[in-house]
């Protein structure tokens, strides 16, 4: 009899679009690393977003522009390494898919080959439709993103809810139909007000992912640093913390610093001590040196 437990099964599509005509929610969480990876994992979450917010929450940038693709690459594999369950979604970084079909196709293929990513996410309606369409063809499934979109925060006014009016929300329902008719397998939708996600819902066929958008999404996503109290300031006012591990890791840290330097730490049981007379045959030996 193996002892071998059965490997988990990948969670796909097919599974997901299952969970919207059953009605069951759809839990998608950020990883940036390994070890967030297999605490998602582990968690039971269905998909990973190895999303371009690493720019702020784990390399220290002011926003979600600068971000490289080759940095967010390195970081996307770490995750890959770290699931075995969950769909992997990669996120496209700003300025590695916008000019041309050509572009979007080779960047998004990168993170297929070097980063064993399920899917690719890239952002806004607009021309980024006509990316989506070809990475579809290109057979490669893509993510939509759309109402607030952080790689073109500054041309939406800042980082702010979007869809606010009845215009701004048509807005909004047009780039999700159009992403939805170029063939996205998925959508997330962003800080717009839950009125919105609530008209959308019934015009969409694919599995729809809010975050600041309300309840009536199919699925949630946040920001792994965010739910866990990773980060020092304000979050934004969709955010709900489960956990204060800053705070936690900030008590542990100032504890390690505080018995280093009292000489508490290392204390006998954190050394390691040579076998009964080395001590002392170490000592004869070191009389002999000259
Ligand atoms: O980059 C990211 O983390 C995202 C989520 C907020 C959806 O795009």
């Amino acid at each position: 009899m193996s002892t071998h437990a059965a490997p988990a099964q990948r969670i796909t599509l097919r599974d997901l679009a299952a969970k919207k005509d059953a009605g069951e929610r759809i839990v998608m969480v950020t990883a940036y690393d390994h070890p967030s990876a297999q605490i998602a994992e582990e968690a039971g979450v269905d998909i990973v977003l190895v999303g371009d917010s690493a720019a702020m929450t784990v390399l220290g940038y002011d926003s979600t522009v600068p971000v490289t693709v080759d940095e967010m690459l390195m970081l996307t594999a770490a995750v890959r390494r770290g699931l075995t369950r969950p769909l992997l979604i990669g996120d496209l970084p700003f300025g590695s898919y916008e000019a041309s079909d050509e572009i979007a196709i080779a960047t998004a293929q990168r993170f297929v080959k070097e980063a064993g990513v399920d899917l690719v996410k890239i952002e806004r309606g607009g021309t980024t439709v006509d990316r989506a369409r070809a990475l579809v063809n290109a057979g490669i499934p893509v993510v939509g993103h759309v109402g607030l979109t952080p790689q073109t925060a500054t041309a939406l006014g800042g980082y702010r809810a979007q869809g606010r009016t009845a215009e701004a929300a048509v807005a909004v329902i047009d780039d999700a139909l159009a992403l939805q008719s170029a063939g996205v397998s998925l959508l997330v939708i962003e800080a717009v007000p839950s009125e919105v996600t609530a008209a959308l819902m019934p015009l969409l066929d694919i599995p729809v992912i809010g975050i600041g958008a309300g309840a009536d999404a199919d699925g949630q996503v946040l920001v792994f640093h965010d739910l866990l109290g990773m980060y020092d300031g304000a979050a934004a006012k969709f955010v709900k913390r489960y956990a204060d591990l800053r705070g936690a890791a900030l008590e542990g840290v100032a504890a390690y610093t505080d018995e280093v330097r009292r000489g508490v730490y290392p204390a006998p049981e954190h050394r390691y001590r040579m076998p009964e007379g080395e001590a002392a045959r170490l000592a004869e030996l070191l009389r002999k040196i000259p």
